[in-house]
């Protein structure tokens, strides 16, 4: 069946499910719209503040529903209600008591940045390596749902599997457990993934997932502080964020708000990584600081945050990378594997791993 004609029968068949106040769901304001893709069906319920719970029941009923329908599609229903103070971080106050931890995983690592464009993803696949060649166990999780990359950076392809039990399967790519949600959305379908339905995507792939036991869980942020970042710092205890930068953002960084956010939020920042630093001649090795020297560490201390380390701009990381061969695994002895794992072995030092 189409995903569309399916998403059609999905709304028509929540006409069964009755709400509080009376009517159903198929016609009520605060359903949103609903998403079929070949592996997973997600749509939200809003409601009015403090009628989170009374929906309770009308939300398994729909799952029940839909399930009928979707196969051995995921099901993803979500309950969202909009506060009417608004975030509550924009006060200064952090809401730990909501946070809770991730079964199996021990340590939440999450990469971030500025702007976009800047590595970040790639930064992440390589630390992600680079942990688990000191011996740990890792996983990765791709939340940038408006441009995902991990499942090309690790050359994965293909559906993570749903077991009978609801739960997803992760990929496993050069020993890490992988998921992203790329590999469940078909293209152009990410952009409505939006608000609440972006926020609670996430958190049923965080939580969801069967990651067996792991040291850490690498998770790569989309750029900037948007929702994705909220919900997750508000729902999942993340024990560490490192900010990657390129030494042109530096200049004119405006990582502030991001780290006053973090700190607000009560999530660590360890520290930046200057990606792009320096660039090594493919021809004779050489090293060139076309961008000056220093620049990293001062606007680090500018933003009283620790510098751990730089990543050359080689072009080898580029072309590795699109070719789904991160240079950590496939070339554990060069120079741009030496410098993520300098990296990861200054984030197993700030973080209790
Ligand atoms: N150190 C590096 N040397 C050379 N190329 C690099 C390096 N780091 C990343 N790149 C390349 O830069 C491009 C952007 O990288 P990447 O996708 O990791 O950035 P991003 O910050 O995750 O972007 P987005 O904001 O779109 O998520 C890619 O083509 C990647 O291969
Ligand atoms: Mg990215």
């Amino acid at each position: 069946m189409a995903d569309t004609e399916l998403a059609a029968r999905i709304k028509s068949a929540l006409a069964s499910v009755e709400i509080p106040g009376g009517g159903d769901l198929a016609s009520f304001s605060g359903l949103s719209e609903i998403i079929a893709t070949p592996s997973a069906i997600a749509f939200a319920i809003a409601v009015t503040p403090g009628m989170e719970a009374a929906f309770g029941p009308a939300r398994q009923a729909a799952i029940a529903v839909a399930q009928g329908l979707a196969g051995a599609r995921k099901v993803m229903v979500s309950i969202t209600s909009e506060k009417p103070t608004g975030p509550k971080f924009s006060h200064g106050s952090p809401q730990p008591a909501g946070k809770t931890r991730v079964k199996g995983v021990r340590r939440i690592l999450a990469i971030g940045s500025g702007k976009g464009g800047v590595g970040k993803s790639t930064t992440a696949v390589n630390i992600a390596l680079s942990l688990a060649a000191e011996g740990l166990k890792v996983g990765i999780l791709d939340a940038d749902l408006y441009g995902p990359s991990v499942p090309k950076l690790l050359g994965i392809e293909g559906k993570p599997t749903v077991r009978d039990d609801g739960i997803f399967a992760p990929h496993e790519a050069f020993g890490l457990k992988a998921m992203s949600i790329g590999s469940m959305l078909v293209p152009g379908q990410a952009v409505v993934w939006r608000g609440p339905m972006a926020t609670s995507g996430l958190r049923q792939l965080l939580r969801e997932t069967d990651w067996g036991e792991l040291d850490i869980l690498v998770i790569d942020l989309p750029p900037g502080t948007g929702d994705i970042h909220i919900g997750l710092f508000q729902q999942a205890v993340v024990d560490g964020v490192v900010i990657v930068s390129t030494p042109q953002d530096l200049a004119l960084i405006d990582a502030q708000k991001a780290i006053d956010m973090l700190r607000r939020m009560d999530v660590p920042v360890l520290g930046l990584i200057e990606n792009m630093s320096f660039f090594i001649a493919p021809d004779t090795g050489h090293r060139y600081d076309i961008f000056g020297s220093g620049g990293a560490e001062k606007a680090a201390a500018r933003l009283g945050l620790d510098f751990l380390g730089p990543i050359p701009l080689v072009m080898s990381i580029r072309e590795n990378s699109d070719a789904g061969q991160p240079p950590v695994a496939t070339d554990p002895g060069g120079a741009e594997a030496a410098a993520y794992r300098a990296i990861a072995r200054a984030i197993i030092s700030r973080m209790r791993v």
